[in-house]
């Protein structure tokens, strides 16, 4: 799978069905997440919400939670929806989780016909497992 071939639909239609099994009885906005891995496997995220209302597990997270249980992988594209199904900005703790498993070039979908916004574009200037490497004091 490469950039240039990225199922886009097919992303979008998996967000969107994503946000039907979203547990979110106190906020009301159900978001869905589906990605593409660079071997071409699918995973997909619901956010969960909490009594405890900081506890909410956002889409994005639960994408990566399928992401390791399907044999882990780098991620190639995202798309990430609320229930009416238009395209939801990751929030700043995702972009953080997200630039883990697929890095600066991760595409962010915008609802665009050709999507390019990327990770990097989202969080500039990312920390990251590289700076464990390099900032250790030992
Ligand atoms: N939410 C996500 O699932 N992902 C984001 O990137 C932004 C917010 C969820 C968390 C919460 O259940 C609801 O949207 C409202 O904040």
């Amino acid at each position: 799978m490469s950039s240039s071939n990225i199922p886009w639909q097919q992303l979008r239609t998996s967000a969107l069905h994503a946000t039907t099994l979203s547990y979110a009885p106190y906020s009301h906005v159900t978001v869905g997440a589906a990605a593409i891995t660079e071997s071409g496997a699918i995973v997909t995220g619901s956010n969960i919400e909490n009594a405890s209302y900081g506890l909410t597990l956002c889409a994005e997270c639960s994408l990566v939670s399928d992401l390791a249980r399907q044999g882990g992988g780098r991620l190639l594209a995202i798309s990430v929806v609320a229930g009416d199904g238009l395209p939801l900005a990751p929030c700043g703790r995702c972009r953080q989780v997200l630039f883990e498993h697929g890095g600066k070039s991760l595409i962010v979908d915008d609802g665009s016909d050709h999507p390019v916004r990327t990770i990097g574009d989202l969080l500039p200037d990312a920390f990251g497992p590289a700076d464990l490497d390099t900032r250790s004091n030992s």
